[in-house]
This record gives structure tokens, C-alpha cells and sequence, in this order.
């Protein structure tokens, strides 16, 4: 059965292209994972499929099963260690799987663009809504390509005959619940009213607004602050060669490093409240 074992699928959207929908979609997969979830991103952006650059798997390739195209691990889950009182006193919360699947693990080179017209695009993405085979699956976070067409629309449609979005017909039936979008904007797009289409978007297809992220809004002045100052540009360059090394020299999971990343208390906050609101709706 297509999306077997997925309890809770979540589809990140924006209406314009760049606004930071991918590096959204992973960022709340890693902090969903790291609150114990498993968690799979399906990347349907046919045009432009980056979570493999994103997760450092560009290489991997997908393999068949029986069941389906097998997504690609990007980690294991831990399960907190209960085995000594030792152990018990430094177990750490358990952290859940992480797999994805992309059209880019099929393109034979990372270079390919895919121009793909409308019916082979809505088999394509059909085909990857319903022959992967992702076993035990908390949220499944789709990154879908940017706007609000009709092609969207079908692709929402085809997601509502596959998954509900209501709790108890959910659980009755075994199938996933459509637990929402989550909406990306950038303050630029806010003013063009581009997130007013999105929601629209959203009441059409009667799918749950989760919420709006606005991406972009704030301003990391540290993180410009040699160039900014514009007297240094060598020292900037060398600092970024220097953190660019030390990056590719750090050999934790992608998954410890984030942790670590300014952005990841706010995310912490939105997985969590995104896990409360699920399971205090989730139908008996
Ligand atoms: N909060 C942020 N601060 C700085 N840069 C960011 C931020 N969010 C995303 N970016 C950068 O902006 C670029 C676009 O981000 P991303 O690929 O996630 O957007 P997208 O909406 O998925 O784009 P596309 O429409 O091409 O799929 C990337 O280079 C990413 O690293
Ligand atoms: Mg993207």
C-alpha cells in the first residue's frame, strides 16, 4: 500500500522559488529526529531536487525492494542506553532515523536538468508518492517544487486520496493523517502577498495550515561583520577558507553538528509544538 507505515505526513510549500523551503524541510526533519521521531523527506522539487546537497549524499543511489525504491539513510536512529546505571545516568534522549529520497539519486549526473513537461512530471511525482517504500515513519516532510498551480493542486489531491487529514479517519483506516502544511515565506514574498496565494492554496485543497515560517527576516550581522566593516576582505576570505576546512574536517553526523547551529533552538521550539499538536489530535 502506497506511504505504508507513515502515521504523519507534512508538506513544506512556498509560493516563490529560493525563499528557503529545503533548508527548512531538513532543518525541522533533524530536529523532529532529534526529539526522538523517525523521520523521512520526500524532495519532489523536480526541477531543482537539492536535499541530497543538502544531507552530503549527492553519490548515494536508491535501491529497489520488493516493496518499493528504498529511501537513503542519512542516519540511524540511537535508542537512549538503559543497560548499567552508569549508562542510564548519561543516556541521552533517543534519537529517531532519518532517510530521504529525491530525484536526484536517480539522475545518473548531479548536472542533469530535468525538463520534464506536464504529464510526465505528474507521473513522476505520482510515482514517487506512491512507490516508495518507507516502512515505520513518524513525519514524512515533503519538499515540494515552488507555487501554486494546478500542478500543485493535482499533487495535493493525489496526497489526499493516499492520506487524511482527519485524525480519526486516519487511525480507523491505518492510512497517514496529513497532518498540514507549513508555509515558507521571506518578508520580500510577505509584501507581494505571496503567502495570502499559499493559504489559498491550503482552503482549495482543505489542507491544515500548520504554519508560516518567514525565512530571511532577520539579520545575522555576525556572520557578515568582516565584510560588513569592508576594511578586511582578505581576513574574511581567509576566516571563511578556514571555517569552510574545518567544516569538511568535522566528520559528526550532520545531524550532531546541527545541534550545534544558532537556528536550531528554533526549530527545537516548532518540532516540538508540531509533535504536541499532533498527538493531542491524534484519533483513538
Ligand atoms: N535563513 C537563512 N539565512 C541565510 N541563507 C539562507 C537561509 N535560508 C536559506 N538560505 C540559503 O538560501 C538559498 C535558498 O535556500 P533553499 O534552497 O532552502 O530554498 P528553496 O526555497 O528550497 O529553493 P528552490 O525554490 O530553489 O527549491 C540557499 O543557498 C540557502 O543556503
Ligand atoms: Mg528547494
Amino acid at each position: 500500500m502506497p506511504l505504508d507505515g507513515v502515521k504523519n505526513v507534512v508538506l513544506v510549500l512556498s509560493g516563490k522559488g529560493g525563499v528557503g523551503k529545503s533548508s527548512v524541510t531538513l532543518q525541522l526533519a533533524l530536529a523532529l529526529s532529534l526529539q526522538g521521531k523517525s523521520v523521512g523527506i520526500l524532495d519532489i522539487d523536480l526541477t531543482g531536487p537539492s536535499i541530497p546537497r543538502l544531507v552530503g549524499l549527492e553519490d548515494a543511489k536508491i535501491t529497489q525492494a520488493p516493496g518499493g525504491w528504498l529511501p537513503v539513510d542519512v542516519h540511524a536512529s540511537s535508542l537512549s542506553s538503559t543497560d548499567t546505571p552508569e549508562l542510564q545516568a548519561q543516556a541521552q534522549p533517543s534519537r529517531g532515523s532519518l532517510r530521504c529520497m529525491s530525484l536526484g539519486f536517480l539522475l545518473r549526473d548531479r548536472g542533469d536538468a530535468v525538463i520534464w513537461r506536464g504529464p510526465k512530471k505528474t507521473a513522476m511525482i505520482r510515482q514517487f508518492l506512491t512507490d516508495v517504500y518507507w516502512g515505520p515513519t513518524d513525519f514524512l516532510l515533503i519538499d515540494t517544487p515552488p507555487g501554486t498551480s494546478d500542478e500543485h493542486i493535482a499533487l495535493a489531491e493525489q496526497l489526499l486520496t493516499l492520506s487524511t487529514a482527519d485524525p480519526a479517519t486516519a487511525s480507523q483506516n491505518n492510512i497517514p493523517r496529513l497532518a498540514g502544511a507549513v508555509l515558507v515565506t521571506t518578508p520580500q514574498a510577505v509584501a507581494t502577498s505571496d503567502v495570502r496565494k499559499e493559504a489559498n492554496f491550503c482552503v482549495k485543497t482543505s489542507i491544515p495550515v500548520l504554519g508560516v515560517i518567514e525565512n530571511m527576516s532577520g539579520y545575522a550581522w555576525e556572520l557578515v561583520e568582516g565584510r560588513m566593516e569592508g576594511e578586511d576582505s582578505e581576513d574574511y576570505e581567509e576566516e571563511q577558507e578556514k571555517q569552510a576546512v574545518e567544516q569538511q574536517e568535522d566528520t559528526r553526523l550532520l545531524v550532531d553538528r546541527y545541534k550545534e547551529c544558532w537556528s536550531y533552538a528554533r526549530f527545537e521550539e516548532f518540532a516540538r509544538t508540531l509533535i504536541g499538536g499532533v498527538e493531542s489530535t491524534a484519533g483513538s
